[in-house]
This record gives C-alpha cells, sequence and structure tokens, in this order.
C-alpha cells in the first residue's frame, strides 16, 4: 500500500472498519486520482488552501469515501459512512464527502427516489467534487473501459453513453459529466 496515498494510521483505520481490502485497494486508486486531478488545478480554485477545501481534505475524503462499505453495499454507504465517520471523529468534511459521493451526488428533490434519507446529497466544495468525480473515473477503469485515469476522464461522456451501467442511470450520468465540466473549467491551461 503506498504510502503516499494512504498513510499507515488511516490503512488500520480502514481495516478496523471491517472494509474488503478489495475496497481499500479501490479507496487507494480513487485517492491517487482524485489527487491527480487536484495537480492540475488552477492555484486560484483554491485546493491549496489550508481549510476544508484543501489538498488534504481532498485526500482524506477520497481515502475514507467508501467507508459505509463495511456495513452497507448499496446506496446507503455513503451515509452510512458519515455516520461511522463521525462517530470514529472523523473531520465534518470527510464524513460529508462520503455522504454526497453516491450517485454523482444526489439533490434534495431527488433523495426519495433513490431510497436516500430526506437531505442534499450535492457535493458542495471542489474538493468534494473532484473526489466523485475520480470515484467514477476509477470504476471505468476498473471496469476496463479505459486504460488509465486520463484516458476515462478524456472519454467520460462517450464511455458513459456506450455503458450505461457504469453511469448508472441518466440522471446520475448527467451530475458526473457536469462534475467533469467543472473540473475543465478549473483546469490549468496547457
Ligand atoms: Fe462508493
Amino acid at each position: 500500500m503506498n504510502e503516499q496515498y494512504i498513510s499507515a494510521a488511516e490503512l488500520r483505520l480502514l481495516r478496523q472498519a471491517g472494509l474488503s481490502e478489495t475496497v481499500i485497494a479501490h479507496s487507494e486508486r480513487v485517492t491517487a486520482a482524485a489527487l491527480w486531478l487536484a495537480d492540475q488545478v488552477r492555484e486560484e480554485a483554491g485546493l491549496d488552501a489550508p481549510d476544508s477545501l484543501g489538498r488534504e481534505r481532498l485526500r482524506r475524503g477520497a481515502v475514507f469515501h467508501d467507508l459505509g462499505k463495511a456495513e452497507d453495499g448499496g446506496v446507503l454507504h455513503g451515509v452510512v459512512g458519515a455516520r461511522i465517520g463521525r462517530a470514529l471523529g472523523l473531520e465534518e468534511d470527510v464524513c460529508r464527502t462520503m455522504e454526497v459521493h453516491v450517485r454523482g451526488g444526489v439533490p434534495a428533490e431527488q433523495a426519495e427516489h433513490y431510497g436516500l434519507p430526506p437531505g442534499d446529497y450535492r457535493p458542495a466544495t471542489l474538493a468534494q467534487q473532484l473526489v466523485v468525480l475520480a470515484d467514477k473515473l476509477v470504476d471505468v477503469v476498473e471496469a476496463g473501459k479505459a486504460a488509465t485515469v486520463a484516458e476515462a476522464l478524456e472519454n467520460l461522456a462517450d464511455i458513459l453513453h456506450r455503458h450505461p451501467n457504469l453511469g448508472k442511470d441518466e440522471a446520475t450520468t448527467g451530475r458526473i459529466l457536469d462534475l467533469a465540466g467543472t473540473f475543465q473549467a478549473v483546469r490549468r491551461p496547457g
């Protein structure tokens, strides 16, 4: 396990929570992808800020995003993860990242449709948004539809339209592509 992405203490926490090695390996790939995205973001976008928008929170959000899979393999793993995370005393921003990462970040009016408890599940910070995007890019690579995260990003719209199961549903696919658009808007030129 690469120390650069997941610290020994974080790895211990993920294992103690009961997360499988498969989910932990996925979380490491998502963390690498989220940091790769963050590296390309323009300075003024604020990812280097030492607060909840910052790069370290993005990293920790990615590390823990699937924590809830220790208890729930379905759409509820986001809220379950946030509950576990709060009980463990993880930062609120990290818990919020878990909550908002499912189905591309569900708006309040669609929460019931997805079987989520009432609430707004849209990623609000750039850090949260990049974790959600990174998660999908890694899903695409893990499904064998792109060789690299960069290739997944490059061809994301095409891939999600050709493989609707990866986008889960049309609304989710739309939200993911919106996040890709948000990233392109803050991407450094060149
Ligand atoms: Fe997840």
